[in-house]
């Protein structure tokens, strides 16, 4: 049996090499077994729990899906839209808000983190975030989810919302509790400047991160400035854990080459880190390059991703709709 794929990422610029190894790299895999349906989305309305500029926020949505497709994401065989386009994910966030207990989003970490010290001010939005989340995922019936590691816990969420729901409306199995699908390895890419921070779309210094839309020379300089360390690489390294900064660069070095950490260091055993990093560079150069090359030549083209948009939209509509008014019937409206 096929399995039936929901994941989305937001529009807020600076897609990275950690969005593409966490998440998007997957939804390519996934796209591309028999058997599987996919929905991809680009969560707009995720997106406006933090402020937002109108004008980018459109450029943002248009450059998420180029991305979507210069990865290898095709029209044809999955579902491409974004989420405001599809009113469903509002209304069904909105019932499910009232199912999801405040002890459990007290809990959610990442609202923590993006509050940072004034939660006071933080929007409402923000907080009830993976409700909306949950939404998305649930009025698919979403078997799996590929994530990167951070989102594990609003996964968790969704896993509990679903079974309060049914538990609560005596509708057993109407909602179905989604599975994690996230790499075992290599599942959280590191800035390139602090191997303790994750590669992060708002990080204000572009060089701890390598962008989905940089050039040939922007990915190699990157590289060639990214923080190590100066003890030489060894194949029986068990220290690699206080070298964040190397394990990183170790991590995405085997994740591109579909290979093992200890094969790489096998590979560079004893080896300067000069050597290291051109080979880096290269690979990174092989993967990344010619995405950047279609994301610009596609963003040319404002008219085709539209039309993707639209056409994703109606055909994620048939299905989120259907989903709702169920929900709706079972809540007695
Ligand atoms: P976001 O950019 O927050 O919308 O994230 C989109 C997807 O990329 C999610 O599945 C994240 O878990 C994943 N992701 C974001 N940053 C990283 C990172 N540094 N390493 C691995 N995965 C990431
Ligand atoms: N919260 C996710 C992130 O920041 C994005 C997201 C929104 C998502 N809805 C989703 C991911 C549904 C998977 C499934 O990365």
């Amino acid at each position: 049996m096929g399995k039936k794929i929901f994941s989305g990422v937001q529009p807020t610029g600076n897609l990275h090499l950690g969005n593409y190894i966490g998440a998007i790299k997957n939804f390519v895999d996934l796209q591309n077994q028999k058997g599987n349906e996919c929905v991809y989305c680009v969560v707009d309305l995720h997106a406006i729990t933090t402020k937002q500029d109108p004008k980018i926020l459109k450029s943002n949505i248009r450059e998420t899906t180029a991305a979507f497709l210069a990865s290898g994401i095709d029209p044809k065989k999955s579902i491409i839209f974004n989420q405001s386009l599809v009113p469903s994910h509002s209304e069904g966030s909105w019932m499910l808000g009232c199912i999801a207990r405040m002890g459990w989003l007290n809990r959610m970490t990442q609202f923590k983190e993006k509050a940072g010290k004034d939660k006071e001010k933080a929007s409402v939005g923000l907080y009830i975030y993976p409700v909306l989340m949950a939404a998305d995922i649930l009025l698919y019936d979403a078997t799996h989810v590929p994530v990167g590691e951070d989102q594990k816990q609003h996964l968790e969420l969704s896993r509990d919302i679903a079974q309060k729901f049914n538990l609560d409306f005596n509708a057993p199995d109407f909602l179905r509790a989604p599975e994690p699908l996230i790499q075992k390895n290599f599942s959280r890419i590191m800035s390139l400047k602090d191997g303790k921070n994750k590669m992060s779309k708002s990080d204000p210094s572009d060089l701890s991160r390598i962008n989905l839309t940089d050039s040939k020379d922007q990915i190699v300089n990157k590289i060639k400035k990214a923080k190590t360390d100066n003890d030489p690489l060894s194949d029986d390294d068990k220290n690699l854990s206080d070298r964040p900064e190397v394990e990183n660069l170790l991590g995405i070095y085997s994740s591109l080459n579909d290979q093992s950490l200890q094969n790489s260091l096998n590979e560079f055993s004893g080896k300067n880190f000069s050597e290291f990093k051109k080979k880096l560079a290269e690979i990174v150069v092989e993967k990344i390059s010619p995405i950047s090359i279609e994301i610009n030549k596609l963003q040319k083209d404002s008219n085709y991703i539209d039309i993707v948009l639209k056409e994703g939209g109606e055909r994620a509509n048939k299905i989120a709709s259907k989903k709702v008014s169920e929900m709706k019937k079972i809540v007695g409206f």
